[in-house]
């Protein structure tokens, strides 16, 4: 079966000549939650608007349900809900009427139930008849993702859904777009908070200087590119690594008290026991022993510097 969105080289240059998007290619799987981590202009924002029509792609393809967002414009729309970046609400208008209208803008028939459903599942119901003005800013967030709900969209792009939002109703948050997911909606945020893609996303595209660097599912990233680390801390400091130890990829630290074996996740021995046993032979008294293994973040930090380092 096709993706639900198919991008296709997609480039895009800014009238005053910017290249934002340089090529990207990207399939987004219908129910999947896909989270598009890259660093401030990265070229987040200008993607999704692409997708959503509200920018002109400069050359390439883009379909979602197989329909052309720019040929069959509104066929493409219809699927898609949009929850963009910046807050623009009415500040006077009642958060019901706010949700209402939006679905008015699809042409769909006024559904009261539905709205009522919507609300509820973002714990506004209690709120539908506040103005905007009235409302904190994650409140207003809720409403921004009501309104993209109100037409009852088969896609929802969430852009930075929780810039400036505190811990706790950034959490709400993740728990709102789980429950998205299992009514069946394919879910695509962006984000830099490497936390947030590492806690809900199915799959993780890492974006750079208009370029798509990597998509992969967020547990095969782990495995694949994840190192683990054992470290030791022993007994008595060392001055200089021991011969036994020389042919694992071992470093001392803390001044000599702690030796650090790196090894890979995705090899079949992890070589522990071969360490521990030279360790043993060498005569080295063990005071405790962790594993760590490495976050998303460390190998974000990894892909983005690298490529960084090759221009
Ligand atoms: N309308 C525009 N005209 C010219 N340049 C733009 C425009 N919108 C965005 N850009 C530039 O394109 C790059 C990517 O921006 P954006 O897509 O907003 O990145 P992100 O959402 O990842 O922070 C940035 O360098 C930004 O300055
Ligand atoms: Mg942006």
């Amino acid at each position: 079966m096709a993706a639900m969105v198919e991008i296709r080289d997609l480039r895009k240059v800014y009238a005053g000549g910017f290249e934002a998007l340089k090529g990207a290619s990207l399939d987004i799987e219908e129910g999947e939650i896909l989270a598009l981590l890259g660093p401030n202009g990265a070229g987040k924002t200008t993607l999704i608007s692409t997708i959503c029509g509200i920018t002109l792609p400069t050359s390439g393809q883009i379909t979602v349900g197989g329909h052309d967002v720019v040929h069959d414009y509104r066929h493409a729309r219809n699927l898609i809900g949009l929850v963009p970046q910046e807050i623009n609400l009415e500040p006077f208008e009642k958060v019901i009427n706010t949700v209402r209208f939006s679905r008015g803008l699809f042409g769909k028939p006024r559904n009261d139930a539905l709205i009522e459903d919507v609300l509820r599942k973002l714990s506004l119901w209690d709120k539908r008849d506040a103005r905007i003005m009235e409302l904190s800013g994650g409140m207003k967030r809720r409403v921004l993702i009501a309104k993209a709900l109100s037409h009852e969209p088969r896609v929802l792009f969430l852009d930075e859904p929780t810039a400036g939002v505190d811990v706790e109703l950034r959490r709400d948050m993740w728990e709102t777009v789980a429950e998205l997911k299992r009514d069946g909606v394919t879910i695509i945020l962006t984000t830099h908070y490497i936390e947030e893609a590492e806690a809900i996303a199915d799959r993780i595209g890492v974006i750079n200087k208009g370029e798509i660097l990597l998509v992969e599912a967020k547990d095969n990233l782990m495995t694949r590119m994840g190192q683990k680390e054992l470290r030791v801390e022993l007994t008595a400091p060392l001055t200089a690594l021991p011969e036994a130890l020389a042919r694992f990829d071992v470093t001392l630290s803390d001044e000599g008290c702690t030796l650090i074996y790196s090894y890979d996740t995705s090899a079949d021995r992890s070589g522990i026991a071969q360490v521990m046993s030279a360790l043993n032979g060498a005569g080295l008294a063990v005071r405790d022993m962790q594993t760590k293994q490495n976050s998303l973040e460390d190998i974000f930090v990894g892909l983005v510097s690298d490529k960084e380092g090759a221009a």
